[in-house]
């Protein structure tokens, strides 16, 4: 069996996605970069070397399948895709909530189920969620149940779609991504602070994990942290 891979990216243009984007295209896989926005992908996508880059907007959920329609075979898939939303029940934005709700919950399973047909029997599929799940803060509530719908959605596709795996990272503080790498030295330092190792996860750190768990045949249904023990802080 040939140990190229064909390594789809749904959110491949920016941060972590990106960085697992590269590190494909360095092993020598078959990489495509997703994002809203065709033009964008395809300039990331010749700057990594990355096979191909295409526009498909998951929120927009009834386009999806068009968008992946020239997508060939996939033996790795990973759902990287994110808004960022801050919003309190006090000051609650139906619309933002709708928007990253339907994105996540509904734009992930909506790309696998577009792709069925053409993931491979030992195909496997890496989702992310995150850690406001269990550690929320201030205007969290969107993002911490979808997190948590993230730990459900994992649980339900490892068995529905057998023998094909589904694995979930969830991260913690990613100091070294676009989100976080502006944010100022004191707040990254009281996450630091709260966590053992003394540093904060890196892109790399986070994509390494993204490898094992789309590479390792026996993962499976499994709910990765990787947060440097911060959780148990
Ligand atoms: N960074 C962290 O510390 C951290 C912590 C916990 C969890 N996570 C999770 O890790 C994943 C990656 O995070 P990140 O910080 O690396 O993200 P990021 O740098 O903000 O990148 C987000 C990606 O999602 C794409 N995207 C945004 N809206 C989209 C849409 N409607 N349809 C399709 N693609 C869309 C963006 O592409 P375009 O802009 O080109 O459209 C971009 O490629 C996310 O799921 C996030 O929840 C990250």
């Amino acid at each position: 069996m040939s140990e190229r891979k064909s390594l789809l990216i749904i959110g491949g243009t920016s941060g972590i996605g990106k960085e697992i984007a590269g590190r494909g295209v360095a092993r020598g896989d078959e990489v495509t970069v997703s994002g809203r926005d065709a033009g964008r992908a395809a300039v990331v996508a010749k700057e990594l070397g990355a096979a191909a880059g295409i526009g498909v907007d998951i929120a927009k959920c009834e386009q999806i399948a068009a968008g992946l329609g020239g997508v060939g075979s996939v033996d790795h898939l990973v759902l990287a895709a994110i808004e960022r939303d801050q919003n309190s029940v006090a000051d609650y934005d139906i619309g933002r909530a709708t928007y990253l709700s339907t994105l996540k919950l509904v734009g992930y399973i909506e790309v696998i189920h577009a792709l069925l047909p053409r993931l491979t029997p030992a195909a496997s599929i890496v989702l992310f969620g995150g850690l406001a799940k269990d550690r929320p803060y201030p205007g969290s509530t969107t993002v911490s149940t979808i997190n948590g719908g993230v730990t459900g959605m994992v649980h339900t596709l490892a068995v529905e779609l057998a023998p094909v795996r589904v694995n979930a990272i969830h991260p913690g503080i990613v100091g070294d991504s676009p989100f976080w790498s502006v944010k100022p030295a004191e707040v990254l330092a009281g996450y630091t602070s709260r966590t053992p190792t003394g540093q904060l996860a890196t892109m790399a750190d986070i994509a390494d994990a993204a490898e094992f768990l789309l590479r390792n045949g026996s993962v499976n249904g499994v709910n990765l942290h990787v947060d440097g023990g911060w959780m148990l802080t």
